[in-house]
């Protein structure tokens, strides 16, 4: 394409005054940001008008479809096998991808899984994995392809091919007041996932307080785009909208989610974190023909959990990305905390717990040191949170809460004052609200 036929300033004024942009004029943005024709103050001014003025639903996907080729786009038809991704928007306690990846793997389905790692209250894959001695995410594309054939799951970081415009606009959008904005949002996620080579791909869009999106309606906007996109790049993509209004699972941290992703794959799992994971898990098995319908991935699931498969696919997926596999059978080889500090109902907590608020129990992680606020930040692996009470359940003064794992005491309290505000109690149970909210397909 002649870049002189398009002008960055007349792509601005069409969207600012509300037109529609052609296929071309978005080529042009996508690769002029990536090479550096489209200058960061216009595209920042290009991002505030399509925040304002929206995209219609072939502008995003021209725009998808734009940033995946602004970089490389990885072919792995030839290795065989249906290959099935999930992506999570992100939540506190989310740790289904390590639960999910060997399990999916131990069912027959190739699992190729770029992750991202933690910004703000969210914990990211990548750096649950790194709390394993010697995990290495930042796999080469030959080491990525050698692994997922031999083993049937890889986790890696973004390579920095993938997807260049991306990585621009996200960082552009961050400081710019315009990351929340569904169609940005929707070709950010789907350019990324598309870029990984795969065949299908299961969504978890979730929302509540802990999450990206507040709202039940925003999220089911945005899994509709996402599903859409799937749609006109002949790629089969479910979602699922998953409430989280409180963290998932017991645990929230590094270590602490690694020991609790364990657990999950021996059969000790929590039955929330389970849920969700079995439905996910399920949808790539339908998806990847390796089930037909969600009861019999249900049947296989539970077996490949029962016999033990999906620890072993963890352990393989262990070895071959450097990691000590001993942290199986041994978790005192994970990074460890110098205290643990176990936060228990006062004298006035009585009833049930209401409320455990993930934003909050977000900012406690942050507070002990174990999530970033800028993407430079390094996070203390060791510290989090466990054994965590759950919406429901009975409480009684001198009842656990929480365990705090801590490496400084100072930190310890701020963790502990927000752990506190986070959770609130009833004197009746509360009406449970249900998990999974819905399936756009
Ligand atoms: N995650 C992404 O990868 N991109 C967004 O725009 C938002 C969340």
């Amino acid at each position: 394409m002649s870049s002189a036929k398009y002008f960055p300033q007349n792509i601005i004024i069409k969207k600012r005054d509300g037109g529609a942009l052609t296929r071309e004029e978005i080529q042009f943005f996508a690769n002029g940001v990536a090479n550096g024709e489209f200058a960061e103050y216009q595209a920042t001014a290009l991002l505030m008008a399509i925040f304002w003025r929206g995209m219609t639903p072939e502008e995003t996907a021209w725009l998808t479809d734009a940033m995946m080729n602004s970089g490389e786009v990885i072919d792995l038809s030839d290795l065989p096998g249906a290959k099935v991704d999930k992506h999570s928007t992100g939540g506190v306690g989310d740790k289904v991808s390590l639960i999910l990846a060997p399990l999916a793997a131990a069912c027959g389905i190739s699992v190729p899984m770029m992750s991202g790692r933690g910004l703000g209250h969210t914990g990211g894959t990548l750096d649950k994995l790194e709390a394993i001695p010697g995990f290495r995410v930042g796999l080469s594309v030959p080491e990525f392809r050698a692994i997922l054939q031999k083993v049937g799951a890889a986790m890696i970081g973004q390579t920095p091919q993938i997807v260049p415009a991306d990585r621009k606009l996200y960082a552009l959008r961050d400081v710019t007041g315009t990351v929340e904005c569904i169609p940005l949002i929707c070709a950010s996620i789907m350019s990324k996932k598309l870029a990984e080579g795969i065949d299908s791909l299961v969504l978890d869009v979730k929302f509540g307080k802990g999450a990206f999106m507040k709202t039940k309606a925003q999220a089911l906007e945005l899994a509709r785009a996402m599903v859409a996109i799937g749609k006109v790049s002949g790629k089969p993509v479910r979602a699922l909208l998953t409430a989280m209004s409180q963290p998932l699972g017991r645990c929230a941290g590094h270590t602490t989610e690694v020991i609790e992703s364990i657990e999950c794959l021996k059969g000790n799992g929590p039955t929330d974190l389970m849920e969700v994971t079995y439905a996910l898990t399920g949808h790539m098995l339908i998806l990847g023909g390796a089930a037909k319908d969600e009861a019999d991935a249900r049947a296989k699931m539970e077996a490949a959990i029962a016999n033990g498969s999906a620890l072993q696919k963890f352990r393989e997926m262990c070895v071959a990305q450097g990691g000590d596999a001993r942290v199986v059978d041994d978790y005192t080889i994970l990074p460890t905390a110098k205290k643990r500090i176990e936060v228990k109902a006062l004298a006035n907590d009585q009833g049930f717990v209401s409320e455990v608020d993930a934003l909050t129990c977000g900012h406690a992680i942050m507070a002990l040191g174990g999530g970033r606020a800028a993407v430079t930040d390094a996070v203390d692996h060791a510290v989090g949170i466990a054994d965590l009470i759950k919406i429901g359940e009975p409480v009684a003064p001198g009842t656990r809460l929480c365990t705090l794992h801590v490496n400084d005491d100072a930190k310890g309290a701020q963790a502990e004052a927000h752990l506190r505000a986070a959770i609130k109690f009833s004197a009746t149970k509360p009406q449970s609200e249900p998990l999974i909210q819905d399936l756009i397909q």
